[in-house]
């Protein structure tokens, strides 16, 4: 999968140069690019934003810039992602969606946001991280992006996919690794047993244990509610 960023702070994304991003780049699972919207303004003083028509506080950014950005980059089978507080709520299933897509360019909002043109041009899906707002689209995009990364093949093993939190609509039960003993604790007895039902049933209530205290909006009217 091929990955566009477009961002007036290409310096934010150093993170995907690391672990399991920066792997999955070279194994060639992923291609991620990352492009500076300022070197695509023609204004004489590289400007990318303006004050609102209508009046109001703070700059939104210009069209022309990013326009031209999205279109140095795109390919018929592009699509165009807006992170912004105003979009649905990300969630596993869409990061599940997106990671079958062949190419997706991210455009980082600045500001009070981008020209509304850019949107309804090239369709862009608006996607929120939560209902909190953010000073840019750097971080939301990164949440994005790394969260998708782990559903795109190759990226990840299959495995680690299987048992994780969402993946069975609950949160992941604890894990434990060596020492037996640390601080006094002892790791529960049923996960040294061998016994592969024991420790599936054991690992299933502790999921269902903490998702009905942590979240649960998660399991309302669902078949683990009783
Ligand atoms: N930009 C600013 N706040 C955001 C949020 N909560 N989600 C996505 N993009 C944003």
């Amino acid at each position: 999968m091929r990955i566009d960023i477009l961002t007036l702070f290409p310096e934010s994304f150093k993170p995907f140069q690391e672990s399991i991003i920066s792997r999955a780049q070279e194994k060639g699972a992923l291609s991620i690019n990352v492009s500076n919207i300022r070197d695509f303004s023609k204004d004489k003083h590289k400007k990318c934003d303006d004050t609102p028509f209508g009046g109001g506080a703070g700059m939104v950014m210009s069209a022309q810039p990013v326009f031209d950005a999205v279109k140095s980059v795109s390919s018929p089978n592009s699509k165009v992602i807006y992170p912004s507080p105003g979009g649905k709520v990300f969630n596993a299933s869409i990061a599940k969606r997106l990671a079958q897509e062949n190419h997706l360019i991210f455009i980082c909002g600045h500001y009070e946001g981008i020209d509304q043109r850019l949107i309804d041009i090239f369709n862009a899906e608006e996607i929120s991280i939560g209902d909190y707002v953010l000073t840019g689209g750097e971080i939301p995009t990164m949440v994005i992006v790394d969260s998708l990364s782990r559903f795109v093949p190759g990226v990840l093993s299959q495995d680690s996919l299987v048992e994780e939190s969402f993946s069975n609509g609950l949160l992941e039960y604890p894990q434990y690794t060596r020492p037996q003993v640390f601080e006094g604790l002892s790791v529960p007895e049923v996960l040294l047993s061998g016994n592969h039902k024991e420790i599936a049933e054991f690992r299933f209530k502790e999921s269902l244990k903490k998702t009905k205290l942590v979240r649960p909006d998660l399991i309302k009217g669902d078949k683990f509610e009783n």
